[in-house]
């Protein structure tokens, strides 16, 4: 049985004053909901802040992005090992937002993704069609290809140590979601598509499903047989919205 997850992704949002307030509601709202894993990536900047507010709680911290590079003449990059020597859990990888405006392709996200894993740290590898390429009909491609690109750098065993997210571009921060049952198409053919290569990993893979998820819409797609969870962004800047979307992977 795959445990639930939910990972609250604040993009480049919040002060110091506004996360101790965020997490103190959070982690306070949290207190008896064991049963799901909870994340939530913090700008760069707040990752010590949120390592140390969260450090009596069991919510995981983890970064928005991670450079490819291990160290070297990078301005204003992050390396994995610096994110390791912060404590920091996981880091999302390929977020569309990084390969629409930053020109990550899909062997840059590879890169990223084995980076990560070296420094000893999960990462969440975000994939997703734009509306334009969904309209084409060409949804199943792009997914696999995305998700491919990785497999072939890094091999499928790599996905043990890993989580997968679905996120379609035209719903991310439209307010526009994709239905539960549209969701679930893209996960099935995510995890189908793994379970050709490996049963076992493709079994144990945690798949979330990012989108304008809210409480109003989380439990329907939570409910899926392949979506384990949730990757959040603005309702996981609202402390009731973000424990009540954790609440909903209870069902
Ligand atoms: P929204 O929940 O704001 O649509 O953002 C989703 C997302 O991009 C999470 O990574």
């Amino acid at each position: 049985m795959r445990q639930k997850m939910v990972v609250g992704n604040w993009k480049m949002h919040g002060s110091a004053e506004q996360i101790q307030q965020l997490l103190r509601d959070v982690i306070r709202g949290l207190a008896g909901q064991e049963s799901t894993a909870v994340g939530v990536c913090p700008p760069y900047p707040y990752l010590p802040l949120v390592k140390q507010l969260c450090a009596e709680s069991d919510v995981k911290v983890g970064a928005q992005n991670v450079s490819r590079h291990e160290s070297g003449a990078f301005t204003g990059e992050v390396a994995a090992p610096m994110l390791s020597d912060l404590g920091v859990d996981f880091a999302i990888v390929g977020h569309s937002e990084r390969r629409e405006l930053y020109g990550e392709t899909n062997d840059i996200v590879a890169e990223k993704f084995m980076a990560s894993q070296a420094a000893g740290i999960n990462p969440i590898l975000c994939v997703g069609e734009t509306l334009s390429q969904r309209d084409d009909g060409e949804t199943e491609a792009v997914v696999l290809a995305q998700l491919q690109a990785v497999i072939a750098k890094a091999g499928v065993e790599a996905f043990g140590e890993a989580a997968l997210a679905y996120e379609p571009v035209w719903a991310i921060g439209t307010g526009k979601t994709a239905t539960p049952e549209q969701a679930q198409e893209v996960h099935r053919l995510l995890r189908g598509y793994i379970a050709g290569l490996s049963e076992d990993i493709a079994a144990n893979l945690q798949i979330l499903y990012g989108g304008s998820v809210k409480d109003s819409n989380a439990g329907a797609l939570f409910t899926q047989a392949d979506i384990d969870g949730g990757l959040v962004g603005g309702a996981s800047l609202q402390a009731e919205q973000f424990i009540a979307i954790c609440a909903n992977t209870e069902n």
